[in-house]
């Protein structure tokens, strides 16, 4: 046990539940997997929760899609979740989902002591509604021209071309994204969370450094601007909770997302019969990390802290934000093949060369970070393979053959074993302060100086002359055990190399102060390659299959006599067709032409005359008498033949199979189609 152990709980942000882990989400999980495993090295009482942000529009919606219920999509993507971040090895002590019964009790908790303290107040507003789905837009389900600039197919909150911000009811021509219909504004009754009330205890929780500085200087900007009331509530339809005695309202998404990090643990304590009100209580000496993106850090550092402290709970210890992923210099595309997804990269890349990478390249502040893939391969190989793993094959056959697996009696160099011992200090510190990338350069530093002992030293030489055994076993000695120090400091980076490296060198699992004590006089197992070179095919063929799916549409309709599909016009042009039931009355060929026939059609009022050409798959006498479809709201158009007033709708690829008619059930002449 440490001096002083501690007891933590982290978070990782909980990611929604329908779509995949990508590489960018795995820059958060990989950073505080990292951590949550140095810390539990350093053997603090360690407890690394997570959970599937499960409500919200987006994934009503996308399940309505699919015809499947939210709570099966939940279920599916919880599944494809857990598997992407056990095969990443991010391992989770426990992994939720904001859909449960911890939560909402939770959730019903918080927003009821709020509410009891004067903290939420309820007015009406005026919102989006479409009419034709019937349900309130999310400013994000708007599309329209900017008022600003007039840019066309700009979302309902923001211009990507010239970055204006403004609310929906300012878009010029607004659409739903989902129906298509332009909406109305509709009123409806709201609550809202009055964070004005807390800007004392947040500017107060500022000052303690529970954030990073840059999100400090952020905090102050928003102060600046005044704490705006927070709407936590949305209308029916919605997936998510109904709030108490608000029948067909429900808590906003993000209102209960934060609450399912409490959720999660509560599970945790449940099952481990640990004090959940410990770790929540005001007054709590226990230790409580969110890790996020810093794009949701208003979230994190104003409305959470702000919720917890009305409602009588602890506030977080920190809150780390991390910058976004950007691959090869520039945001993730699919075009380009580089939105990779963690499933993916795992059918050909072994999951550790990313989480090396990853710890190379981060900090503890907020900037971007890049993933190189030429960087990333050159880098891991002689990093990795070219340092580390090298020190161990080459010190092993020697041991294994000379000396039936067994280390000298000493260290045969104390002092350069010393340095290594003196350097723990140095890098559990940078592991602390989240300075991976600095961390990851010192303990490349001593691999550098494992290898150059090696190098000087010879033992390939010494084994070949008479008397030198006992300085080959001494020398590959001295090299084994600083490689398990390189392991110990590598290991919350490289979890299974440390592992295999512990079978190998047939030690119990390493934890931080193994270093102390080196392997003297003990037996090493067999030696089997620890890791292997990344391979530029395999990162090329990752980032093929990561092209492949937009490749694959467009292929599967190259090859087929399927048309591609015509540009999407608005619900508002399809609208304006007037489709009519219409009786073929009659029907006749006409001189000179191959293609047409011509149809007198009643369309209930009126008759129409109307050329069609659909002579290659009917007899005239086949079609008088039959129903058909017409647009009967064509402008009239004067042809060789005479004037065709409306067009029949015919499906089909052609020639003999195009077809017209209608079945005649209860139709009538004159109906409207819809
Ligand atoms: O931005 C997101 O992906 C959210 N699902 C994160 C939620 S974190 C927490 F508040 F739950
Ligand atoms: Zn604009």
């Amino acid at each position: 046990m440490p001096n002083n152990p501690r007891q933590l709980l982290v978070t990782s942000a909980l990611p929604y539940a329908n779509g995949s882990i990508h590489l960018g989400h795995l820059v958060e999980y990989i950073q505080t997997d990292i951590w949550v495993r140095f810390q539990k090295m350093q053997g603090h009482q360690t407890i690394y929760v997570c959970a599937d942000d499960a409500h919200g529009t987006p994934i009503m919606l996308r399940a309505q899609n699919e015809g499947i219920s939210p709570e099966e999509l939940v279920a599916r993507t919880d599944r494809e979740h857990r598997a992407d971040f056990a095969d990443f090895h991010v391992e989770f002590d426990n992994y939720h989902s904001t859909h449960s019964e911890e939560n909402r009790q939770l959730a019903e908790t918080i927003y009821g002591r709020l509410k009891n303290a004067g903290h939420i107040h309820s007015r009406t507003i005026k919102q989006a509604y479409d009419p034709l789905k019937e349900m309130f837009l999310p400013d994000r389900f708007i599309k329209g021209e900017c008022p600003r600039c007039g840019a066309a197919d700009q979302y309902g909150d923001n211009c990507e071309v010239c970055g204006a911000t403004y609310s929906p009811t300012e878009l010029k021509n607004p659409v739903s994204v989902i129906s298509g219909a332009t909406p109305i504004e509709r009123e409806s009754e709201h609550f809202f969370f009055k964070l004005g009330n807390f800007e004392a205890m947040l500017q107060a929780w500022t000052q303690g450094e529970h954030t990073q500085p840059e999100i400090a200087n952020k905090l102050n900007e928003w102060f600046e601007a005044g704490l705006q009331d927070w709407d936590i509530s949305r209308d029916a339809p919605y997936f998510g909770f109904e709030i108490p005695d608000a029948p067909g309202k429900y808590f906003y998404v993000w209102l209960d997302a934060p609450i399912g990090y409490m959720a999660s643990f509560k599970q945790y304590c449940d099952r481990h019969g640990i004090d959940f009100n410990a770790w929540w209580d005001k007054d709590s000496q226990h230790e409580v990390f969110h890790f996020i993106g810093k794009d949701i850090a208003y979230f994190h550092t104003l409305f959470w802290p702000a919720m917890l402290a009305g409602s009588g709970y602890r506030t977080p210890t920190a809150v780390f934000c991390h910058g976004f992923l950007t691959v090869n210099g520039q945001k993730m595309s699919k075009s380009r093949g580089t939105f990779i997804t963690a499933r993916t990269y795992l059918q050909q890349l072994n999951p550790e060369y990313l989480r090396y990478y990853f710890a190379a390249k981060l900090g503890n502040g907020i900037d971007d970070i890049d993933l190189n893939l030429e960087d990333f391969q050159q880098r891991v190989n002689s990093d990795l393979v070219g340092k580390v793993v090298n020190i161990a094959s080459r010190c092993a056959g020697f041991i294994n053959k000379k000396f039936a697996g067994q280390l000298s009696e000493k260290i045969a160099e104390p002092e350069l074993y010393a340095r290594f011992i003196e350097a723990s200090d140095h890098i559990a510190a940078l592991y602390e302060n989240r300075e991976f990338s600095h961390a990851v350069r010192e303990i490349m530093t001593l691999a550098d100086h494992a290898n150059q002992y090696i190098d000087t030293q010879k033992p390939w030489v010494l084994a070949k002359q008479d008397g030198k055994d006992q300085q080959v076993q001494d020398v590959c000695s001295v090299g084994l055990n600083l490689f398990r120090a390189l392991v110990t400091y590598l290991k919350p980076v490289l979890p299974k190399l440390a592992e295999a490296s512990e079978a190998f060198l047939n030690i119990e699992p390493l934890v931080w102060q193994d270093v102390r004590t080196p392997l003297t006089k003990h037996t090493i197992n067999k030696f089997k390659p620890l890791m292997t070179r990344v391979e530029k095919d395999k990162v090329d063929a990752m980032v093929d299959a990561s092209k492949e799916n937009l490749q694959a549409t467009q292929q599967k309709l190259a090859d087929s006599n399927i048309e591609p599909i015509a540009d999407q016009i608005e619900f508002d042009d399809f609208a304006r067709i007037d489709l009519r039931i219409a009786r073929i009355v009659k029907a006749e060929h006409v001189e000179g032409a191959d293609k047409l026939l011509q149809l007198t059609l009643d369309i209930g009022n009126e008759t129409r005359n109307v050329f069609a050409g659909i002579k290659s798959a009917y007899q005239p006498e086949d079609l008088e008498g039959k129903l058909t479809v017409m647009v009967a709201n064509l402008k009239p158009r004067k042809m060789r033949f005479g004037l065709s007033e409306g067009m029949v709708l015919a499906a089909g690829p052609g020639g003999k199979d195009l077809w017209v008619l209608h079945p005649d059930e209860g139709a009538q002449p004159g109906m409207r189609v819809k």
